[in-house]
């Protein structure tokens, strides 16, 4: 008997089969059970027609309950009306596992009791639907960066020191001396380009946030580019780029996910075309001032702004040239105006904010011990950082961006929780 997945089916038209999976719905008609099974691949309508099968499992096939483990055997059938055109022809089935009453059900369940039955919740349609959208997405930027040739550097997760900010470090002790997750891998890139010249890093990244908003984990992946004589210019163009095929390339594989999540794909259409517009922080801050926000230059943007700058066509925004006052330490100042960082933001459009935050690096020795004091940064735990200046110093740029922000986006979510396998929220470390 040959065992196939369900993803196989419909090139087996004829062929007797066997599938191993879960109960996914039932029903029955008179003679006829229809059993709805899925296998992670796929899913596929199985149909027992009473006078042509054993008593054994014409009974099986009535007790079997949902989400109950099996394998089913028949003949693989074409039929126009059925999802991905194909059924089965059951005559023989097994349970391996009888389920008992499932916590999750078809009716409507409170997001609480969703978050805390994760390790069910995954199992359904919509949430393996979002992890297939994750997947692609995951597989498009490792070969983005894989055709460019750059290199994959994979930087620690426990570390001495801060990078973005000391505000929301995760603190854990290291055989007695202190040390944090990290919440980004960027400065443990910097020393890697000057040994491959276009690197990355991809991995989770930590911050202790307090925020309770849709746009916020404690625990989050980010991949990270970083490129040696890279100016600012190549930076932005070098965002678009990503961002863009990477939309194309999920918006080509994923159609079928699109449909089960319901997401109309017309706005990620217009993402997956370059370019995208680009606002100079000073023209953001004017502009939020004309729709009525209270910000003055110098403030840094929450989720309202950031939503309210969004363009309209559906195409991400990039906002350049940040006060160097609100921005990380390490940030290239604008030769044009010092107190400006060589920043750029990108935002994704209807409110899924900040998907992307990049710079142009500091170049001078002085300049980066300055900002490291200014800032309140131990200087000891920057010193190896600090080599990269020292030892043929040159300029460099990268970005970093966040995962579930371009799930989210992507996929149509709410909230980042169902972007990730298991969300890490200000209350939630379970399960
Ligand atoms: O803007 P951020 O803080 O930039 C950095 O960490 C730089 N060191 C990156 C670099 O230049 N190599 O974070 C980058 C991105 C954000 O744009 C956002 O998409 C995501 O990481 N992000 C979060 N995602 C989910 N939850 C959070 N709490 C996030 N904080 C940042
Ligand atoms: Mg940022």
């Amino acid at each position: 008997m040959q065992v196939v997945e369900i993803r196989h089916l419909p090139g087996l038209i004829g062929e007797t089969v066997r599938i191993y999976g879960w109960l996914y719905n039932s029903r029955s008609s008179g003679k006829l059970r229809f059993l709805i099974l899925r296998d992670g691949s796929g899913y596929v309508q199985g149909v027992v027609f009473r006078p042509g099968v054993a008593d054994r499992v014409w009974e099986d096939a009535a007790g079997v309950t949902q989400e109950s483990s099996l394998w089913v055997e028949g003949v693989v059938r074409g039929d126009q009306r059925a999802p991905g055109g194909v059924e089965l022809q059951i005559s023989d089935l097994g349970i391996v596992s009888l389920c008992p009453e499932y916590p999750i059900t078809p009716k409507e369940h409170g997001v609480d009791f969703l978050l805390n039955h994760r390790h069910l919740w995954l199992r359904s349609r919509r949430q393996h639907a979002i992890m297939r959208v994750r997947n692609e997405l995951l597989f498009a930027i490792r070969d983005f960066f894989y055709r460019r040739d750059y290199v994959c550097i994979d930087s620690p997760i426990l570390t001495p020191a801060a990078c973005e900010g000391t505000s929301t470090l995760f603190e854990t002790d290291y055989f007695g001396e202190k040390a944090y997750l990290s919440q980004s891998g960027q400065l443990y890139l910097e020393p890697a380009v000057a040994a491959h010249g276009k690197v990355y890093c991809f991995g989770p990244t930590f911050r202790a946030e307090k925020s309770k908003t849709r746009r916020h984990l404690t625990e989050f992946w980010m991949v990270e580019p970083e490129v040696a004589w890279m100016r600012f210019d190549g930076l932005c163009q070098l965002a678009e780029e990503f961002v863009s095929e990477l939309v194309a390339r999920v918006l080509d594989r994923c159609q079928q996910e699109f449909e089960w999540l319901e997401r109309d794909t017309s706005p990620l259409e217009a993402a997956a075309q370059r370019p995208y517009p680009r606002l100079d922080y000073a023209d953001a801050v004017a502009k939020l001032q004309s729709k009525g926000y209270p910000v003055q230059f110098g403030d840094d943007f929450g989720g309202d702004e950031e939503t309210a700058l969004a363009d309209e066509s559906g195409r991400p925004l990039m906002i350049t040239r940040y006060p160097a006052a609100i921005k990380a330490f390490y940030m290239e100042p604008d030769p044009l105006d010092p107190t400006r960082a060589l920043a750029v933001d990108m935002i994704a459009p209807d409110g899924y904010g900040e998907i992307i935050g990049g710079s142009e690096r500091i170049g001078s020795y002085e300049l980066l011990e300055r900002r490291i004091q200014e800032h309140g940064l131990p200087r000891h735990a920057f010193e190896w950082y600090l080599d990269v200046r020292k030892y043929g110093g040159f300029p460099h740029s990268g970005f970093g961006m966040g995962i579930e922000r371009v799930v989210a986006w992507l996929c149509g979510l709410s909230h980042l929780r169902e972007a990730i396998p298991y969300p890490r929220l200000l209350n939630r470390l379970y399960p």
